[in-house]
C-alpha cells in the first residue's frame, strides 16, 4: 500500500486527478471504476475542469460505478445514476453507453451481479478503480463482514451507513436499506486503485484499513491484498495513523525513485 498524505482535501483532489488523468491519457479506451459519495467530489470537478480547459477527452473511456441502491430508479435524485449523471458524465465527453451503474430497479436484483461481473470482464476488466470509505470502513456498499472474497451482489446495509447516508434523503421519504455493490474481489481485481479520503470523521477507518489486521470488520483493510493500491488522505484524515511520519518518509523517497527510474510507474497496463 502507498500511502499519501495531504495538507487539504483541494491538493488531494489534484493529485488523484493527475494520476486518473495520466491513465487516461496513456490509454483512452481505459476502463475506470468510479465512487460517489462527497469524497470523489473534488476529484470530479477536477477532471471536468481539465476536460474543458486541457481537452482531456473521455471518448474512448468506459466506466463501471460501484454500487446502486435497490428499489429507487434510475433518474430518482438520490439514485447513484443520477449522481453520476449530475456531477460527472453530463459535463464530460463520456457516451452515456460506455459509463455502466448497477441496476437497482432490475425485476430480480439477485441476477443484475452475475450480469454485471460479466460486463466487466467483457471491457477487459477495471485499470484504475477509485473508491471512497464509510466511517466503519465499507468500499463500496460491502460492509463489514462482508466476504474478502465476495463479487456483485445485494448487501444489506449497517445501521450507521444509513444514518451517514440519511443526510441526502428528505425526512419522511423512503430510504434504501438495500444496495447493489461490486464485491471486495471485484476491487480487487482492479489493475490499480486509488482510494480517497478526507476528514476526522474517517480517521478511525483509515487507521483500520492502513494498519489495522485484514479483517471483514474492516472491509478496506483488503487493501492490503492488493499490489498497487495507494491511498490519498488528507492531515486529519491521516491524524490516527501510528506510523504517519513513515508514510511520509516514503512519499519522499519513492518521489525521488520514481521520478529518476520510473515516471509512469503507476499506470496499470
Ligand atoms: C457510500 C458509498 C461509498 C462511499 C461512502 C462514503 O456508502 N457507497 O462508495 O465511499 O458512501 O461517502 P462519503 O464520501 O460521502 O463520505
Amino acid at each position: 500500500m502507498e500511502v499519501l498524505i495531504f495538507p487539504d482535501a483541494q491538493s488531494l483532489a489534484r493529485k488523484s486527478a493527475d494520476l486518473v488523468e495520466s491513465q487516461i491519457k496513456t490509454f483512452p479506451d481505459s476502463v475506470i471504476g468510479l465512487a460517489t459519495g462527497s469524497t470523489p467530489l473534488g476529484l470530479y470537478e477536477e477532471l471536468i475542469r481539465r476536460h474543458n480547459e486541457h481537452d482531456l477527452s473521455f471518448a474512448g473511456v468506459k466506466t463501471f460505478n460501484l454500487d446502486e441502491y435497490v428499489g429507487i430508479p434510475a433518474n430518482h435524485p438520490q439514485s447513484y445514476r443520477t449522481f453520476m449523471d449530475d456531477n460527472l458524465f453530463s459535463k464530460i465527453n463520456i457516451e452515456s453507453s460506455n459509463t455502466q451503474v448497477p441496476d437497482g430497479m432490475a425485476d430480480n436484483p439477485l441476477d443484475v451481479g452475475p450480469a454485471y461481473e460479466k460486463m466487466i470482464e467483457e471491457a477487459g476488466g477495471i485499470d484504475l478503480q477509485v473508491l471512497g470509505v464509510g466511517t466503519d470502513g465499507h468500499i463500496g456498499f460491502n460492509e463489514p463482514t462482508s466476504s474478502l472474497g465476495s463479487i456483485t451482489r445485494v448487501k444489506t446495509l449497517t445501521k450507521q451507513t444509513i444514518e451517514d447516508n440519511s443526510r441526502f434523503f428528505k425526512p419522511d421519504e423512503f430510504q434504501p436499506k438495500l444496495a447493489i455493490t461490486m464485491g471486495i474481489k471485484t476491487i480487487l481485481d482492479a489493475r490499480r486503485i486509488l482510494l480517497l479520503a478526507h476528514g476526522e470523521n474517517k480517521a478511525e477507518a483509515v487507521k483500520d484499513m492502513i494498519e489495522g489486521p485484514l479483517s471483514a470488520m474492516c472491509p478496506a483493510s483488503a487493501l492490503q491484498l492488493h499490489q498497487r493500491t495507494t491511498i490519498l488522505i488528507d492531515e486529519t484524515a491521516a491524524s490516527k495513523l501510528r506510523l504517519k511520519g513513515y508514510y511520509k518518509f516514503v512519499g519522499e523517497m519513492q518521489d525521488e525513485l520514481v521520478r529518476k527510474h520510473r515516471p509512469s510507474d503507476w499506470i496499470s497496463r
